[in-house]
């Protein structure tokens, strides 16, 4: 089989796409440098004091990665389709001030009926997990219905509940991630996930960086403005280390 058919012709010109030849079975012997795509430094605004610029930039590039074009229309609009019949009788949260999320709607999601969501979910976990997880990946994946004026807070994920890797698959909307040094506000990066986007956040960055989805604003990323819509994500993690 071929791991790469969940690749988009649309993303033909990703260095991500040149290992194209990679068998699923092969594909856990090569290092996460050869298949992760070089485009990730397009969607990172790095704003590093200058002091420490290179070499938080150097951690960075070890344990961040953005893929942009993981899946195409269609197979975001079937795994749309899918999960709004899970979401359906759940109403958004708004009103819970202290709660790291707000004006979203969540749940978790073992099996796919549909055998190519099924598949999709598949090859996202080995392309987030094949290479340097140090758990089992989870069955379920989370899935976060961010509305229009839905956000995350800045937060760690806790070690109890998840291991050293957190990867997520952006659906709808294009979003802005800040990553903020856990004890030094002024030490971050913005990240664009573009729709359709994975993103796999390990190591370093998974642990000593808070993360968090902007708010619909006027934010630009690079000069370009974000229009943050309604947003639904595909998080998926590894087992805790314990
Ligand atoms: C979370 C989280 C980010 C996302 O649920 O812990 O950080 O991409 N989600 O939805
Ligand atoms: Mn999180």
């Amino acid at each position: 089989m071929r791991f790469i058919s969940i690749i988009t012709t649309t993303s033909k010109n990703n260095l991500f796409i040149l290992k194209s030849g990679v068998s699923l079975k092969k594909l856990s012997t090569v290092s996460s440098k050869d298949i992760i795509s070089h485009q990730t430094f397009k969607f990172i605004d790095y704003q590093f004091p200058e002091k420490i610029a290179k070499s938080r930039q150097n951690i960075f590039e070890k344990s961040f990665f953005i893929l942009p074009d993981v899946v195409t229309d269609i197979e975001e609009k079937e795994l749309v389709n899918e999960i709004e019949i899970s979401l359906k009788r759940l109403r958004y949260q708004h009103d819970h001030w202290d709660d790291a999320i707000h004006g979203y709607r969540e749940t978790e999601k073992i099996l796919w009926k549909n055998d190519k969501n099924a598949n999709i979910i598949n090859k996202l976990k080995i392309l987030s997990f094949g290479n340097d997880s140090k758990t089992k990946p989870m069955q379920q994946v989370h899935i976060l219905d961010l509305y229009d004026d839905g956000y995350v807070k800045a937060h760690i994920d806790s070690v109890k509940f998840c291991g050293n890797i957190i990867a997520g698959l952006s659906l709808l909307s294009d979003s802005i991630m800040k990553l903020t040094d856990d004890t030094d506000p002024n030490i971050f990066v913005e990240a664009l996930l573009p729709r359709r986007s994975l993103y796999i956040m390990k190591d370093d960055v998974r642990y000593k960086y808070k993360h968090e989805v902007l708010a619909r604003s006027d934010k630009q990323f690079k000069g370009i403005k974000v229009l943050r819509k309604r947003r639904i994500s595909i998080v998926m993690r590894n087992e805790p280390i314990m």
